[in-house]
C-alpha cells in the first residue's frame, strides 16, 4: 500500500515537503487519541524489552536523529512502534539550517543525501516540549542529540555544548553528543581526541546523572573508532552511536548525474549497512560488554535489526529506510523480531 502510495505520489514531490506531510499525519495520532490504538497494532507482542542506560525500552528499535529535530512528534512516533526517539539535532542557538533544497533521494540505492544543517527551534524551547511529553502515561524513552550553533566558532564549542547539555540534561531519559554530521563546519574535527577530551569532560558535568552518548561517523579510521572508544571508557560515558551519515558516494548504482545533482551532504540508508556493521564490531571488541552501543546505518528489516544484536549492538535506530518503507516500518521491524527466537 505505502510502496504505492510512494511510486505514485511521494517521489514526485520535492523529498522535504513529502517529509512534512508525513510528519503532520504522525503528529496528528495522539491528538485523536489514536495512541493506544495504534500502539497495540504496532508495538511488539513478546516481551522484546531492553534494559539499558538505566531505562527500560519497550523494544530495541528506536528512531534516529534528525527525524524529529524539535520534539513535536515524538508521543505520535513512539504509537507507531519506536521503543525510543532520538529528538534533535538541537543547538544553544535556534537556526533555520542550509538553503533549500537540502534534501534528496537517491532512489536505486534506497538512499538519501541531506545536507539540512540542523535547522532547529534551540534546544530551550525543544527541551520545553520533550518535559511536556515526558509526562504522557505512554511514551516512548527519549533522547535528546545536541550538536554546536553554526554561528559559533569551533574554538568555542565547549561553552556551546554546555548550554544545550544544560537545558537538555534534566528532561531527556539520554543525552546524546553529536560530532559527526557533515553539515556543520568544522563539527567532524571535534572527533579529534584532543578537541573530543574536553568536550565530553564538560558535557559530562552538565549531564550529572543523565546517562551520556557520544555519536560518531562512520568516516573515521578504524584507529581513530578504537581511541573514542577508548575515551568514551576512560571518560565514564554511558554509551556511543554508531554511526551518523557517510560523505562517502562509493558503491552506488544511482545514476552519477543524480548524485552529482544532489551535491554535498551525508548520505544514508543502504549503502551505509556495510560500514556501520563494521564500526559496531569494532566498538564492541574495544568497549566493555555493560557499555551501551547504538547501532545506526542502513537498517531495513527485522533481519539487520536482529544481525546488529548478534554482532554486539544494545539498541538499534534507523532513519532512511522510514522513507521507503513507510508508517508501519517500526510495527514491521517489531513482528518480525517477535517471530525470530530471542537471543541467548
Ligand atoms: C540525519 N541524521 C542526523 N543525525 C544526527 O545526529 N543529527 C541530525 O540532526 C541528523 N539529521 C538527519 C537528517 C536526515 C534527513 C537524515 C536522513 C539523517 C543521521 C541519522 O540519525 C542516522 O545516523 C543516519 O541517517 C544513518 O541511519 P539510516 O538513515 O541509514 O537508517
Amino acid at each position: 500500500m505505502y510502496r504505492i502510495l510512494f511510486s505514485l505520489v511521494f517521489r514526485h514531490m520535492d523529498p522535504e515537503r513529502a517529509h512534512h506531510l508525513a510528519f503532520a499525519v504522525i503528529r496528528i495520532l495522539p491528538r485523536l487519541g489514536l495512541s493506544r490504538l495504534v500502539s497495540r497494532f504496532t508495538m511488539p507482542r513478546t516481551d522484546l524489552h531492553v534494559k539499558a542506560l538505566g531505562l527500560t525500552f519497550p523494544s530495541p528499535f528506536g528512531v534516529a536523529a534528525g527525524f524529529d529535530k524539535n520534539g513535536t512528534a515524538i508521543l505520535g512516533l513512539g504509537a507507531l512502534g519506536f521503543g525510543h526517539v532520538e529528538v534533535g539535532t538541537v543547538t544553544a542557538i535556534a537556526q533555520p539550517g542550509n538553503p533549500r533544497p537540502r534534501l534528496f533521494r537517491l532512489i536505486p540505492d534506497r538512499a538519501i543525501v541531506n545536507r539540512m544543517g540542523f535547522n532547529n527551534e534551540g534546544a530551550a524551547s525543544v527541551a520545553t516540549r520533550v518535559e511536556a511529553a515526558r509526562s504522557a502515561r505512554r511514551r516512548p524513552v527519549i533522547g535528546l542529540n545536541i550538536g554546536k550553533s553554526r554561528v559559533v566558532d569551533v574554538a568555542d564549542a565547549v561553552a556551546d555544548y554546555r548550554v544545550s547539555a544544560r537545558a537538555a540534561a534534566s528532561v531527556a531519559d539520554y543525552l546524546a553528543v553529536n560530532v559527526s554530521s557533515p553539515n556543520t563546519p568544522g563539527l567532524r574535527d571535534l572527533q579529534a581526541i584532543e578537541s573530543l577530551r574536553p568536550l565530553l569532560a564538560a558535557v559530562k558535568e552538565e549531564a550529572g546523572a543523565t546517562p551520556l552518548l557520544v555519536k560518531i561517523a562512520p568516516d573515521l579510521a578504524d584507529d581513530d573508532i578504537v581511541a573514542v572508544a577508548g575515551l568514551a571508557v576512560e571518560l565514564g560515558l554511558d554509551g556511543i552511536i554508531a554511526t551518523n551519515t557517510t560523505i562517502s558516494r562509493d558503491g552506488l548504482v544511482t545514476d552519477e548525474k543524480v548524485v552529482a545533482a544532489a551535491g554535498a551532504g551525508g548520505l544514508s540508508g543502504a549503502p551505509l549497512a556495510h560500514r556501520s556493521l563494521e564500526v559496531l564490531r569494532l566498538l564492541r571488541e574495544h568497549v566493555p560488554g555493560t557499555m551501551c552501543i547504538v547501532s545506526v546505518g542502513g537498517v531495513e528489516t527485522a533481519a539487520d535489526v536482529r544481525t546488529r544484536l548478534a554482532a554486539g549492538a544494545t539498541l538499534v535506530q534507523g532513519y532512511s529506510a522510514f522513507i521507503y518503507r513507510g508508517p508501519l516500518w517500526a510495527r514491521s521491524i517489531n513482528r518480525g523480531l517477535d517471530r525470530m527466537s530471542p537471543l541467548v
